[in-house]
């Protein structure tokens, strides 16, 4: 037992010092072995993905092309949004009620820290609770203490805190709604400071229109939509009914078949081209942190191709997946680059549209696709801005042992 976790330590410190080498020569880009996130291109992270039979980590792609970088001012329903399913169920979270949560966990980060890495659409689970509106993954319609996570106002108000710092992002807040208090959204809402960001329905296109452009949304301030599974409250509280403006295949294990692409029950059939929005689910019933990585990956890209075709070629505006951070490489971010790609200009990607030229006309694939820009160098041997001969690579080194060992050890106990 012993002599195996010797061998094991020895052989992760070989393939880590060989890493290590090549990472003092230049940045990573994805899918390329790594050690830490530092030594990974911008917009990546440095993970392994065990499910795929792959033990060395890899940089990950985290975040997608900002979409408005390349075409700023085309309707919100020509752009395609990284969605996480249940946002607020964090890994390693303890209830504000000081209970432990027996809820499934669906992404590692904060709702900050996803916004943060180009997250725009939320699915957030609501309840009446402890006389307050809270976040909840529980059952039956009815929250407890060890399905509580947080007052849904402390998320809220990080959006807040967002879209004030950041004036001209949009954000998508899916609500599956169990909550029954009078207006009990409308307040949770408005205590948040979130009412002066609200898109009206009054603007919402009934009839599977053009959504207005985002420059106009910006201009207004227009720039939180909010969508309830509750149609009442489309009238009572000028809330968004979903399914009327939003069509959405099964989620759960039942959207997760290849090469079929049913709606949800809820949902219109997927071909309803009077909602002018598409909603892409890919997670299974019960979330999985290791194999996450997999689904994310190939697997995610062809059911966005499946429910284009089921949705009369609509690409998604919305991809919703569990662990969006996790893959074997481009993930849910480069799906939704795909998805911009051709709903913005008519191209396979995102990084393949030219700026102001006609729909379709677009550049060669590059060999390799570089998410984010670099900041810019001009000197020939860009990829040797790291790092030699810096006393803070021994540090880094041995760091880095510890930290691959750690990580192994993670990935194989949630296994
Ligand atoms: C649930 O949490 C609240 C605090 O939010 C506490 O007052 C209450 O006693 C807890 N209930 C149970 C059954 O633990
Ligand atoms: C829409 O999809 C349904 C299956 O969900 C199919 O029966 C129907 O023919 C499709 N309609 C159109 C116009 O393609
Ligand atoms: C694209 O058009 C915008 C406004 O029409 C202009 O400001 C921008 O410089 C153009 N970009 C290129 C690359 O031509």
């Amino acid at each position: 037992m012993k002599e195996k976790r010797f061998s094991f330590s020895v052989n992760v410190t070989l393939w880590t010092i060989l890493a290590f080498f090549c990472a003092a020569a230049s940045a990573f880009k994805e899918g390329q072995f790594c050690v830490l996130n530092r030594g990974c291109d911008s917009g990546l992270h440095c993970e392994t993905c065990l499910a795929e039979g792959q033990a060395k980590p890899r940089c990950t792609r985290i975040r997608p092309v900002d979409p408005f970088s390349q075409v700023k001012d085309l309707p919100f329903n020509r752009y395609s949004w990284l969605t996480t399913h249940n946002s607020y169920a964090i890994m390693k979270v303890k209830s504000a009620t000081g209970s432990v949560i027996l809820s499934p966990r669906n992404q590692q980060d904060s709702i900050t820290s996803q916004l943060n890495n180009g997250v725009r659409g939320l699915m957030l689970d609501m309840y009446d609770f402890e006389n307050d509106i809270w976040l909840c993954h529980s059952f039956g319609g009815r929250c407890y203490n060890y399905t509580a996570f947080q007052p849904a106002i402390n998320v809220l108000k990080e959006i807040q805190t967002y879209l004030e710092a950041n004036p001209v992002e949009i954000i998508t807040v899916i609500i599956e709604d169990y909550v029954s208090s009078p207006k009990g959204l409308t307040k949770v809402f408005d205590a948040a400071g979130l009412r002066k960001f609200w898109f009206p329905v009054s603007r919402m296109p009934k009839n599977g229109g053009d959504w207005p452009t985002v420059s106009d949304m910006v201009r207004n301030n227009q720039r939180l939509l909010v969508f309830t599974s509750k149609s009442e409250k489309e009238a009572t509280e000028g809330i968004a009914y979903q399914w009327r403006y939003m069509v959405e295949n099964q989620y759960g294990n039942g959207g997760m078949v290849a090469g079929s692409c049913p709606n949800r029950a809820e949902s219109p059939a997927m071909n309803t081209t009077s909602r002018s929005l598409v909603l892409v689910n890919y997670f299974p019933d019960a979330p999985n942190f290791a194999t996450a990585c997999k689904d994310n990956s190939a697997p995610l890209i062809n059911m966005v191709n499946t429910c284009y075709h089921a949705s009369g070629k609509r690409w998604p505006h919305f991809i919703a997946v569990d662990f969006y951070k996790r893959s074997d490489g481009g993930g849910a971010p480069a799906a939704a680059d795909i998805a911009n790609g051709h709903l913005m200009c008519g191209c396979s990607s995102i990084s393949s549209c030219k700026a102001n030229t006609t729909f379709g006309v677009c550049n060669e694939p590059q060999p390799e696709v570089a998410p984010l820009p670099a900041p810019a160098s001009k000197s020939g041997s860009a990829s040797f801005r790291i790092r030699s001969g810096q006393p803070e690579l021994l540090l880094a080194a041995v760091l880095s042992v510890s930290i691959s060992l750690l990580r192994m050890r993670y990935e194989t106990l949630s296994l």
